[in-house]
């Protein structure tokens, strides 16, 4: 069973990840093991959905160890991670009387894990914080590295904190009732993080696809070992620039795990959040800033089409064909997380070697060329 250790650089923090499968079961025991004796209370904070599948039994186990437990469901979806989701929240840890010494839960994917911690990183200045993952996504990207927050009106998660876990634990076993969407959205991140990384991820990823592609099943300790994998890599980026630092600019800095990202925002902004799970945005964003760093010329066309068969493996994605490059143009210049005026973009130079480069430094018309090659290509699925 994969055990990772996640350091920070300034080491003030350290945390283990646990990946296997059936560790629901052991969930319990692993919170008493990390919070010690004096912990009294902790919270589970699930969406409704996740909390119908695993709260009762998680509940079970964490009063078993002596827990004394609260549970706090919050509602489904991207929309509910909210500022007014956070308040409720907030309320929920004072009235139960959550202290210093005891801990939040989160059981869910990246949305109840990024509003819990949120939650978890401001009560009181903080309180301890434990994610159990339960998307693809969550498993191999948002529960490690302790960014959290929540959403405004004007966009995504534009308010947070970074406040580390003091515990990960990944039941693998959960994906199997994963909507197939949903994973599809995981894998779109998986080769993200592979085409950042370098081709040893990029081809586990690959090859894991292939396989199940051809009806090996899922769950697996293979698939365990291939989450480890990224966890370790997203572990490693995170440990050397955990507060993503708005200076660096190198093929290390947190900012690489931002590839794709630039389109995915701006498509699901043109689409008010509607059409695309954020992951599959990011699937088509990548393919956008690959075609971009071929014409760039700094990508070679037989690593684009690494990444690009990756992309394809992942599943179908929603459709992209009624989306013209202007509009995308446009949201992209509307993007709020800028630097110095420019949204910064990663492309690549090689699979593993990926480039910031500013977005001052791409022409309108390059960037409308690459994203009408891209989309123009796509097989809809709508
Ligand atoms: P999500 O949390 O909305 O979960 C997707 C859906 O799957 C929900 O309907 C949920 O109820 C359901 N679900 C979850 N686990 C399930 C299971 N095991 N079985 C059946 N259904 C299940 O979406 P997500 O893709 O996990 O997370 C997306 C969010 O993560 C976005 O808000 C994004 O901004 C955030 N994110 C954060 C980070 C970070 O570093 N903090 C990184 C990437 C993404
Ligand atoms: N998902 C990007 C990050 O954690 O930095």
């Amino acid at each position: 069973m994969p055990r990772l250790q996640v350091r920070t650089k300034a080491r003030s923090q350290q945390y283990e990840i646990r990946i296997g499968s059936g560790l629901l079961q052991a969930v319990g025991g692993l919170c008493r093991e990390r919070l010690g004796a004096d912990a009294r209370r902790v919270v589970l904070i699930s969406d409704r959905k996740v909390f119908s599948l695993y709260g009762t039994a998680i509940i079970k186990g964490l009063r078993a160890v002596g827990f004394a437990v609260s549970q706090c469901s919050l509602p489904e979806g991207e929309r509910y991670k909210s500022i007014r989701t956070l308040e409720k929240t907030l309320h929920f840890l004072n009235e139960i009387g959550i202290e210093r010494s005891d801990a939040v839960i989160a059981l869910g994917g990246g949305v109840v894990g990024d509003v819990a911690g949120f939650a978890a990183a401001v009560y009181l200045r903080g309180v301890r914080f434990i994610q159990i993952p339960t998307t693809l996504l969550a498993q191999i990207d948002s529960s490690v590295g302790g960014k959290t927050g929540v959403n405004l009106p004007a966009g995504k998660n534009l308010v947070g904190a970074f406040h580390q876990p003091s515990l990960v634990v990944v039941d693998v076993e959960t994906l199997n009732s994963l909507p197939a969407r949903e994973l599809v959205a995981g894998w779109c991140e998986c080769v993200k993080q592979g085409a950042v990384s370098g081709r040893e991820l990029l081809d586990k990823t690959t090859g894991f696809l292939e396989v199940i592609g051809k009806r090996a099943p899922l769950i697996s300790p293979r698939l365990e070992r291939l989450i480890a994998s990224h966890c370790a890599f997203k572990a490693s980026i995170v440990a050397d620039d955990e507060r993503e630092n708005v200076t660096r600019a190198d093929s290390h800095s947190r900012r690489i795990l931002n590839f794709g990202h630039t389109v995915a925002h701006a498509l699901e902004s043109v689409t008010h959040y509607r059409r695309f799970r954020h992951g599959e945005a990011v699937g088509h964003g990548m393919l956008v800033a690959g075609e971009l760093s071929k014409n760039l010329g700094l990508l070679h066309q037989t690593e684009l089409e690494l990444l690009n068969k990756a992309v394809r493996l992942c599943g179908p994605l929603p459709a992209v064909t009624d989306l013209d490059d202007s509009m995308i143009a446009g949201a992209i210049a509307q993007d709020k997380k800028r630097v110095a005026g420019h949204v910064k973009w990663v492309l690549l130079e090689r699979i593993g070697t990926p480039r910031i480069i500013d977005g001052s430094e791409i022409s309108s018309t390059l960037l409308r060329k690459s994203v009408r090659a891209v989309f123009q290509k796509r097989n809809s699925r709508h």
